[in-house]
Order: structure tokens, then sequence, then C-alpha cells
């Protein structure tokens, strides 16, 4: 088994313990079509988006009054980033934006998920908020606007401002939520009156993991289990604090969730015992952060299996953390378990994966269409909720650039196609998927792999900063164009 494959791995065991001349795009016939209702296709008004997250593109780390962030120092330690790269840079977004935003309205896009770097509104964490930070969001939100793009915006992305570790250990203390907190709100006073949709934390599952479990994320801790389950229970905090916050400070009907990789389980074979056990392992897998954001109590089995090892907490804790939650937003990329039904334990067996089992250009990125059918539907009857959305899938590939200056991704087309014809089958079933965020509109800086990894639908050439569509673009283009998969 791969390093890669047994890093992903592992956070999930751990979440119970807790170019040339012509543009490929010109190369698709698609006219955009009116979008069709749900006869072979999505429903009506299903929202088509693409992804990024500020320190993997923005670069501009020393201007207009950012604050260092725990990515500026964790990527300076040497042997952290595969190539030795870092985000000061990055794709220069923070100055592109407009030319991006271009990029984002050619595919027909209608939304965008985009966060907010937190430095770069309060250098230090709390205080008062940088008006040259503000006004980047600002002017960043109003060219979306105006060319007909709604703003997705995510509060946290991972880039933890520097001071916040220094002073309080970052995630480590509650200090940390509260100040977390009381930045939500004042994002929300400031930018809600033209972002309707708010993301809390990205993926609690990963940076509280990687990053204070095994050390290979920012801050590049190494705690002892009963830490990183109390941290991972400090982010479910921060999470509802930042969901009251957007209440409070936000302007009335402004929707908030989270944007978690749910780990993701389906049924090994599709019979009506393994699909109970699917559901309760997928419960019980994410009884670390989404289930008790759900549901507002950790589940019997987690305490058990914690152990002694438990967060501790209070009720009132409880009771934020379960604050109603207006959408489920589901970073889906890979199955991480496959199970049967067992009359053992809670009642799932996962199966172990074969070292044979197919992966994209990502080591850890299994082929697994089948999971944006299962886990949304599953995820929907367990935590009944009404608004699913995925806030992330897509996949790495090798994106050659060839002789005649294109970049031919039929890979990332393979992926998608079957991806995307899953998650259809689930609307078409009335499972309630809104939308869907694909990662991501450019190649970008992808922590630990640097530029090493390309995850974009748009090719960057980092020396120039040359964005050149993929052929996936225009695959994208066209699936958004018929709002269909099948295409
Ligand atoms: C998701 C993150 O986990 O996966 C993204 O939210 C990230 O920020 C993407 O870029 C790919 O992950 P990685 O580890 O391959 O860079």
């Amino acid at each position: 088994m791969s390093d890669k494959v047994s890093r992903r791995q592992f956070a999930k065991i751990a979440g119970l313990s807790a170019a040339g001349v012509a543009s490929p795009l010109e190369m698709a016939d698609a006219k955009p079509a009116a979008a069709a209702r749900n006869a072979g296709g999505f429903p009506a008004g299903f929202v088509w988006g693409t992804a990024t997250s500020s320190y993997q593109v923005e670069g501009a780390v020393n201007e207009d009054g950012r604050g260092a962030s725990i990515w500026d120092s964790f990527t300076r330690i040497p042997g952290k980033i595969e190539d030795g790269t870092n985000g000061d840079r990055a794709n220069e977004h923070y100055h592109r934006y407009k030319e991006d935003i271009a990029l984002i309205r050619e595919l027909g896009c209608k939304a965008y998920r985009f966060s907010v770097a937190w430095p770069r509104l309060f250098p230090d964490g709390d205080g008062k908020p940088n008006p040259k930070g503000l006004d980047f969001y600002n002017r960043l939100i109003d060219e979306l606007l105006k060319n007909g793009i709604e703003p997705w915006l995510t509060l946290y992305h991972w880039d933890l401002p520097q001071s916040l570790q220094d002073r309080f250990g970052g995630w480590r203390s509650t200090e940390t939520c509260k100040i977390f907190g009381d930045y939500a709100a004042c994002v929300a006073e400031h930018l809600t009156d033209r972002v309707k949709n708010v993301f809390t934390l990205n993926e609690s599952g990963r940076f509280v993991y990687f990053g204070y479990g095994i050390g290979i994320d920012a801050p590049g801790l190494t705690l002892p289990r009963a830490e990183v389950n109390q941290i991972r229970h400090n982010s479910a905090l921060a999470h509802g604090l930042a969901v009251q916050a957007v209440r409070a400070h936000g302007r009335r009907g402004t929707k908030v969730g989270p944007a978690e990789n749910i780990d993701a389980c389906a049924p090994a074979i599709d019979t009506p015992e393994n699909v109970r056990a699917a559901e309760i392992a997928l419960r019980e897998m994410n009884a670390g952060y989404l289930n008790v954001i759900m549901e507002g109590r950790y589940t019997d089995a987690f305490l058990k299996f914690a152990g002694r090892d438990a967060p501790k907490y209070t009720d009132a804790e409880l009771k934020i953390i379960s604050s109603p939650v207006d959408f489920l937003g589901l970073n889906i990329y890979a199955p991480q378990n496959y199970v049967v039904a067992s009359d053992q334990g809670p009642g799932f067996m996962p199966l172990p994966i074969p070292k044979s089992f197919p992966h994209m250009n990502s080591d850890w990125l299994r082929i697994g269409p089948e999971t944006l059918y299962w886990v949304p539907k599953l995820a929907a009857k367990i935590w009944k909720t009404d608004a699913i959305y995925i806030s992330e899938n897509g996949t790495s590939g090798e994106d050659q650039v060839t002789p005649d200056g294109k970049i031919y991704d039929t890979d990332r087309i393979m992926y998608l196609r079957n991806y995307l014809a899953q998650l259809q089958r689930a609307t078409e079933e009335g499972v309630p998927v809104r939308g869907y965020f694909l990662w991501s509109l450019m190649d970008n800086f992808e922590w630990v792999f640097g530029l090493g990894k390309r995850f974009g639908l748009y090719h960057v050439n980092f020396d120039t900063q040359v964005r050149t569509p993929k052929l996936s673009a225009s695959f994208y283009r066209n699936v958004i164009a018929k709002n269909a998969a099948g295409v």
C-alpha cells in the first residue's frame, strides 16, 4: 500500500477514533442549451460550480497587510513539501482574479466556491479587520456577480493565522474557536449582502488529523490520540460558533453549512443488508465530526472506541456544535470503505482494499464513482437533510502539454463522466443533491505535493502564469450546458 493511500485511510480510521491556437473549449460543439428538467439529466436549477481555496491560489502572501498563516511557516520547513514549493506566488489569483473569473464564466458555471484567507482579514487572527483584506474580497465578489456567478464562501480552508498558533496552540485551544466565531461574524456582517451561502470549515477530518496527528499538514504536530480527539471536538465547536455568528450577523436568509470530506462508505454489493450496513457505517465512521454536528451527540460506539481518549465536552458545547445548518457540503473524491453486513459490533464490516484497486494520478484517489450515488443518498437518510452540495469532487491527472500545445486529459473526463453519471442517478431517484463544485478551477498549490499534482480544468504554467483550458474544460462546459452527465 502506498504512502498516500495509507495516509488518507489512516485519517479515516482516526475519524472513528476518532493550447494551442484553437482552445479546447472551441472543440466542444455544445451550444449552451436551456437547462433540461430531470428527464435524463439533473434537476432544473442544479448549481454547477468550481472551487479553489485562498492559500492554494492567491499568492501575494506579504501584500496589503496580510498576516502570516501556519501554511506560510509550514512550507518553509525543509522536506515538508515534496517539490519544495510554497504558496507565496501560487496562481497570483490575488492580482489575476478578473482573468480567473472570466475562465469560470467560459465554463458556464453559475457558482464559484472560494475561501477567505483569515490572516488577510485579521493579520493576527483577532483585533480590527484589515480594510485592504476586506477590499479584496469585496472586489472579488463584485466581479463574480458582474459575471453572473454566485459567490459561495468558505470561512476556513486551513490557513490559520500563525499568531493564533503561537499564542494559543491553534485549534488545541477553545480560544481559537471563539476568535473564529468573531472572524465569522465580521465576514457575515460585511459580505453577506452579496454572499448567500457560507461554508464553515473545510475538511476538519483532514486538517485535524494530518495537521495535529501525523504532522504532514500544517502545523505539523504529532500529538497523542486524546489530544487529536479534543482538537476535532474543538473544530466542531468552531463550526457551531460560526453557524451562530452567521445567523446573528449575516443578512437574513444567508445559508450556512459544513464542507466535510465525509468518510465515504458504500455497500460492497447492493443487497438490503449491506445497504443497511453502509448506512450504519456512514454514521459511525463520521461520528467524530459530521454526526455530532447533525445529531448533537457522540455515538456510543465512538465513545467506546475512544475510551479514555474521548474528548471532554459539556452539554452546552454539544448544543452549539449542533446548531441547525441549512445544507450539508460533502467533499467526495474516493471510496473509503466498502462494507458488508456483520453481526459484530455496530453492524458493519469494512472490507480490506486490495493493492490492485485502481486509482487516479494521486495514489490516494481510488476510482469509485458509485460513492457519488451512495454517500449523498445515505447521508440524506441518516441526517434527514433536504439540501446536499458536493462541495468538492475531481481528480489529479498527468496533464502533459502535447506538441500542439493542448492537454488531452481523457483520464479526468473518464473520472468525471462516471462520477457525474452516479450523481445524476442519485438526483433522478430524488436524493436532494442541489449542486456540485468541481475541484478545481485551475491547477494550484496542492499542499504537501506542492505544484506536483494538477487538479485543474485549466492548466497553469507556474513560470508564466498562463492558463490553458484542458479538454476536460470542454467536457464540463458541455455537462453544464446540457444539465446532464451523459455527454
Ligand atoms: C481536498 C482539499 O482534500 O482535496 C483541497 O479540500 C485539496 O484543498 C484536494 O486540494 C486535493 O488534495 P491533495 O492532498 O491531493 O492536494
